[in-house]
């Protein structure tokens, strides 16, 4: 009996143990994060948006999170300042993700602004980079012989359309688009230094 007693009481501690490490711990330490200025919540088409791209696995090869200079030059590549717990206020759940096989694109929107060229890339993205590895989207768009008013027409580089027809984005391909433009986390995040602090340190008093 006393063994017994001695293995529950063990798992009870270990439990509690993680429990407080890897659940209480985190959320103190996020509880009071609030939005920066610079970040808006997510539209309707932005969520839609933020819908297709879990639905379509685009987080197996794409992160959403620079990081700081200490650990990889991020900043060089062009894809933004590390980002902080605040910069997902509205990401729930967050696409963090944990495979690079692409860039990280949580900055996208401020460096591919061009919605041309984020459907024409969903579209084929070997016809925008050579050898590109990225799948193709052809299911989110529709080919036709012409384009009805209202329609979405894709501009392609030459040789990419088929021939003698239009490509026209369906819907989910407009919403992911517009949700990749909305990823912008170019907003400063930490308080500009104190005004003094530049200021020359007052010389020492001479001894009297
Ligand atoms: C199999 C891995 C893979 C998947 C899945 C994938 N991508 Fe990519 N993606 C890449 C690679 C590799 C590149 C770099 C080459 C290029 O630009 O085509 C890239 C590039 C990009 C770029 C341009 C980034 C830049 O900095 O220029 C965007 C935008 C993008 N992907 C969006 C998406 C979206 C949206 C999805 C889901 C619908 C997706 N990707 C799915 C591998 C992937």
């Amino acid at each position: 009996m006393e063994n017994e007693v001695k293995l529950a009481a063990g798992a009870m501690v270990t439990l509690g143990l993680a429990t407080a490490a890897l659940m209480v711990l985190p959320y103190i330490q996020v509880r009071d994060v609030r939005p920066p200025d610079g970040l808006k919540p997510y539209t309707s088409a932005e969520r839609r948006g933020r819908a297709a791209y879990i639905a379509n696995g685009c987080m197996y090869c794409h992160t959403q999170q620079p990081r700081d200079r200490s650990f990889g030059p991020d900043a060089e590549r062009g894809w933004g300042r590390a980002s902080v717990p605040a910069d997902y206020y509205y990401d729930k759940p967050h696409l963090l993700g944990s495979m690079r096989t692409g860039p990280d694109l949580l900055n996208i929107g401020v460096r591919q602004p061009s919605k041309d060229w984020q459907l024409g890339h969903l579209y084929q993205p070997r016809a925008y980079v050579p050898g590109s590895i990225m799948p193709a989207y052809p299911y989110l768009f529709e080919t036709k012989a012409a384009a009805e008013p209202g329609d979405e027409e894709v501009k392609l580089p030459p040789g990419f359309a088929p021939a003698g027809q239009v490509v026209v984005a369906l819907p989910e391909a407009l919403d992911l688009v517009k949700y990749l433009q909305s990823l912008d986390r170019s907003y400063p995040v930490l308080p500009p230094p104190p005004r003094d602090a530049a200021a020359p340190v007052a010389p020492a008093k001479p001894a009297s």
